[in-house]
């Protein structure tokens, strides 16, 4: 197939553009290269991926990257929540308008087939028990951040183009982890604390849940649903992973793979978003039903990852201090 991939240079991105092309199929990304994007990710594929440096809210330069594509998938967004909260309009333009010139622009150029990479944070936050498709009201309501109201308005958007009978797929995904994540996240971040010899901070009492995905996993995930996905529909896709890690738990995991004393090496900090959500956690039912099926191993997958981590000393070392900026505002 002939994929067009935004966010392409992200991590997500990275890691679909990464599986794809092992597949052989024939994949563009289309990615501004903001702070987020590496346009160092994707060297390692030399021919075997096109880079387009463009912007997703610039129609003219999607009309022409989306002909001829059989496939869009959609990941090009700012992801960061800190971040969305000193420029709520930034995460406007990209994740809201961007997504709709994406769509519409592939419509018009008469792609097979549109996927949408949304997220659980469109639902919001939930005390016990575990969110479905259907669960999602219109509108942001239950989004609490900028970020995440923009990404539930783009979720809106797809879900209209749907219904007009448009063939677009959305995944709703839970936060993910692994090789390529931008250093200001929360566990590459602590791995690369780790790595320099400097403490983990934890918010809070690190009791928030995260239905943590392996990013390959995800990526495999994606081809599932551009495959066998119906379309029109909206899937959930998550580790699901029980028990569920807290934020302690998982930067335990990650002092014990380095074989360090989670005691001295986990520092507990005020919760700088007291208010946030607390646990995420969505029902994976209707995707199994097809037989999509992720390996489960989250102790294993957070060691590969402090291995990717340890092994790209050189990706991440230049990414750190941009990383780290937004925490010291
Ligand atoms: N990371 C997660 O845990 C997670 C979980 C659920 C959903 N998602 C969604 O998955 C997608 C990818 O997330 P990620 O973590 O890989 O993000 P990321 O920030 O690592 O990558 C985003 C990519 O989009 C590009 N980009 C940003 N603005 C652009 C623009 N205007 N035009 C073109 N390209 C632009 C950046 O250069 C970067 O390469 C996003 O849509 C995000 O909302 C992420």
């Amino acid at each position: 197939m002939k994929i067009l991939v935004t966010g392409g240079a992200g991590f997500i991105g990275t890691n679909f553009v990464y599986h794809m092309t092992e597949k052989g199929h024939d994949v563009t990304v289309l990615d501004k290269l903001t702070y987020a994007g590496g346009k160092d990710n994707l060297e390692p594929l030399g021919d075997k991926v096109r880079l387009i440096i463009a912007d997703i809210c610039d129609r003219e330069a999607v009309k022409k990257a989306v002909i001829g594509q059989d496939w869009v998938v959609h990941f090009a967004a700012e992801s960061h929540v800190t971040r969305s909260e000193t420029d709520p309009e930034l995460f406007y333009r990209v994740n809201v308008e961007g997504t709709k010139i994406m769509i519409e622009e592939s419509l018009a150029a008469k792609v097979q087939k549109f996927l949408h990479i949304s997220t659980d944070e469109v639902y919001g936050s939930k005390e016990s028990g575990l969110f479905k498709e259907e669960d999602k009201l219109p509108g942001d309501g239950q989004a609490s951040s900028p970020y995440a109201k923009s990404k539930a308005q783009a979720d809106d958007l797809a879900q209209e183009f749907a219904k007009t009978g448009a063939p677009i797929l959305i995944t709703r995904t839970t936060n993910n982890f692994g090789p390529w994540q931008f250093p200001e996240k929360a566990l590459p971040r602590w791995i690369t604390n780790l790595l320099l010899g400097e403490k983990i901070p934890v918010w809070g009492e690190g009791k928030q849940v995260r239905d943590w995905l392996y990013a390959p996993e995800n990526a495999k995930a994606i081809e599932f649903v551009l495959e066998k996905g119906k379309l029109g529909e909206v899937y959930n896709v998550a580790a699901n992973n029980k028990p569920e890690i807290e934020n302690r738990r998982a930067a335990e995991i990650l002092c014990a793979g380095l074989d360090l004393d989670p005691k001295k090496w986990i520092e507990f900090v005020p919760d700088p978003r007291p208010q946030h959500d607390f646990r995420y956690a969505i029902d994976t039912t209707k995707l199994e039903s097809l037989g999509w099926k992720p390996e489960r191993k989250p102790e294993k997958q957070f060691k590969e990852t402090i291995l990717w981590y340890k092994e790209h000393e050189n990706w991440w070392k230049k990414r750190k201090e941009e990383a780290e900026k937004i925490y010291k505002k």
